[in-house]
């Protein structure tokens, strides 16, 4: 476990005990009041998926009635070596889902991240040729869907392939297969799994080009005979931007052009964007840390509101295309585990999850449990 993760253990370790079942029993559920419009998930981890935090999976059980993997079925986890398959935790987080009667998705098959360098060469280290770059794709959706046949409900096939700009983002796969790599995976993923529903997934679908090429793709790929359910809007937005009315146009031109919507990686950064300092242990810079961190104490009463304000209004929104949103997934259960605490720079405390890191509701349940009402 490295210093990030016991950090982010021992802080909600210290919380969990304070949430009683008596207030639980008693609050509002986000599956309940959504239920007549979609369903609501959570992404969950390592340290939930084996067990490490009990009470946080309680919660998911309580509110939600879906869940996301957030790393375990990616390929370098589940597949990190050419031989060697590690199926440990992805089939207790299918287990688990199960359990429950959740919506379970698949996340993700053919992606440029999180995807080890062997995968792209050969033996000798050197390039993979197109054919075989598919076998190898082929070989791995087959045996990750396979295996999960009839019991993930859905899958991200292709995440990310679209860059804001509307081109197609330039990765491994592009470069060695061709652009037909996509229907090529989809083509893969419905071969493995019939009956599980298929979706493209990327993030910053607001931007006019980007929204234009992503409904073109999917409409093309349709066209040639691709299963493809929904499109993914990830959700990873700030307290201002992207507008509520690009947001939308994209909501409603990806339903056009996909039939449905999935809004699958929502959380909301109460930190400033530190994409500048990726990867930079900035702990002993004071004054830029005291920038980049402003709240290390807590999330102040007037942020909680801003906070909330912004969760209202993107959940009026989500509410009113409710006919053309399946689901609405959170990136995490609770603000103790969430990403950004630990990326693209460690050692910071966002905020941006409807519970705390004691898994109290903040503000911005109420909020968000009040749209539905
Ligand atoms: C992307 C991916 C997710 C996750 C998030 C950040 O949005 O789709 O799997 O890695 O980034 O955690």
């Amino acid at each position: 476990m490295n210093s990030t993760r016991i950090f982010l253990v021992a802080w909600c370790t210290f919380g969990s005990a304070i949430v009683t079942n008596s207030a639980a029993a008693e609050r509002p559920r986000l599956k309940d009041a959504f239920k007549d419009d979609f369903v609501v998930g959570a992404a969950i981890g390592e340290d939930q998926i084996m067990g490490d935090e009990p009470k946080s999976m309680e919660l998911v059980a309580e509110q939600f009635n879906a869940i996301s993997p957030e790393n375990c079925l990616k390929w370098e986890s589940v597949h990190p070596e050419p031989d060697r398959y590690d199926f440990e935790q992805s089939d207790k987080y299918v287990e688990f889902g199960e359990q429950h009667g959740m919506f379970i998705l698949g996340h993700t098959l053919v992606w440029h991240n999180q995807t080890p360098a062997w995968v792209f060469e050969d033996e000798q280290g050197k390039p993979l040729g197109r054919e075989a770059l598919l076998a190898r794709m082929r070989d791995h959706i087959h045996t990750v869907v396979g295996r999960y046949k009839g019991r993930i409900t859905g899958w991200d096939v292709v995440n990310e392939a679209v860059m804001p700009d509307g081109t197609m983002r330039k990765t491994k796969w592009l470069e060695i297969i061709g652009p037909d790599y996509l229907a090529k995976a989809y083509e893969y993923a419905h071969e493995a799994d019939p009956d599980a529903e298929l979706y493209y997934n990327d993030y910053n679908e607001w931007y006019p080009e980007m929204r234009a090429t992503t409904a073109k793709l999917v409409r093309d790929l349709k066209a040639g005979g691709a299963r493809i359910d929904g499109i993914g809007m990830q959700g990873h937005w700030g307290l201002d931007y992207p507008s509520l009315d690009q947001a939308e146009a994209s909501i409603v031109a990806f339903a056009d052009a996909a039939g449905k919507v999935n809004i699958t990686e929502v959380d909301i950064a109460t930190v400033p964007d530190a994409r500048q300092y990726r990867g930079m242990d900035i702990s002993e810079d004071k004054e830029l840390m005291k920038k980049l961190d402003p709240y290390p104490d807590g999330l102040p009463d007037e942020m909680q509101k801003r906070l909330a304000d912004r969760y209202r209004d993107v959940f009026t929104m989500f509410h009113k295309h409710r006919d053309k949103i399946a689901r609405v997934t959170f990136w995490g259960v609770h603000d103790g585990q969430t990403w950004l605490s630990y990326h693209p720079v460690p050692g910071r405390h966002a905020y941006p999850l409807l519970f705390d890191a004691q898994l109290e509701p903040k503000p911005a349940f109420d909020a968000v449990i009040e749209v539905a009402e």
